[in-house]
């Protein structure tokens, strides 16, 4: 089994097209985990993975967040760490190893410190483990314009953003994250990279919309606020699944 297709061929068991965020806020550590394994199992059945971010990460530490990675996998469900990993080489390597160490099957990087002594050894260790790097391209929030649309020269002047994108082709990443609320940037990045998989955040809350997020050419949507804070996290996370099952195929 390769793991760097998980995603995919979860996303042909379940025919889902949602990673689900589980980024509860809620202080106490024992109610935190409760809240969470309660949520992952009722929308179980909706989604093609899940992502872990900070909010579980430092309120329960990685020893006790193994628990929901395992509860993820017994459902057949990949995890992906929202680690955006941005510092030196050494450093990152060792987020990257305690992140596969607590199992998870991916984990979200940011291209800008570049390849040596900094990206490399995140690369290389996935391709070790078998594990998945997904690349920063284009956050989903309001302010991210003004660096990720900055102008840059080279062979051909464009702007940062798809300078990225080339280089997760280049450094062979599984797969991009393009926020939603931006479908025309999805589209651009889309025809850049080929069939690599785009997980696109920001959906609902942030403002985005599933379905142009879909049609602009995302293979996945990362929604966290929308189904877990949702009256019925149940009903939201089925509704967003029969959407993704009604759009094309990527
Ligand atoms: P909501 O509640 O807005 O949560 O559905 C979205 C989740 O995705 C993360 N997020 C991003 N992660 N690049 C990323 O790597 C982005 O542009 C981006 N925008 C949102 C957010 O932290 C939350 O976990």
């Amino acid at each position: 089994l390769n793991s760097k297709d998980v995603m995919r061929q979860s996303f042909e068991r379940t025919q889902s097209r949602v990673v689900l965020a589980l980024d509860l806020e809620i202080q106490d550590p024992q109610m935190l985990i409760e809240k969470s394994r309660s949520i992952l199992s009722d929308v179980k059945e909706y989604i093609c993975g899940v992502k872990i971010n900070r909010q579980l990460l430092l309120s329960l530490g990685l020893p006790t967040l193994r628990d929901i990675v395992s509860q993820a996998h017994e459902y057949s469900l990949p995890v992906i760490m929202d680690a955006k990993l941005n510092d030196v080489g050494h450093t990152n390597a060792f987020m990257m190893r305690s992140f596969v160490q607590a199992g998870f099957d991916a984990v979200i990087a940011s291209p800008v410190p570049g390849w040596e002594d900094g990206m490399d050894s995140v690369f290389d260790l996935a391709r070790k483990e078998g594990k998945a790097v997904i690349l920063l391209v284009y956050m989903s929030n309001p302010g991210a314009e003004r660096f990720y649309s900055m102008m840059v020269d080279g062979p051909r002047r464009k702007p940062i953003f798809e300078h990225f994108a080339e280089l997760a082709v280049q450094w062979k990443a599984h797969g991009v994250v393009v926020g939603a609320t931006r479908p025309a940037i999805i589209s651009r990045v889309r025809s850049l990279v080929g069939k690599i998989a785009i997980y696109s955040p920001g959906i609902g809350t942030q403002g985005g919309d599933a379905r142009e997020a879909l049609d602009a050419g995302a293979t996945y949507l990362i929604v966290g606020r929308t189904i877990f804070a949702a009256a019925r996290p149940e009903e939201a996370a089925r509704r967003l699944c029969a959407l993704t099952r009604a759009c094309h195929q990527n």
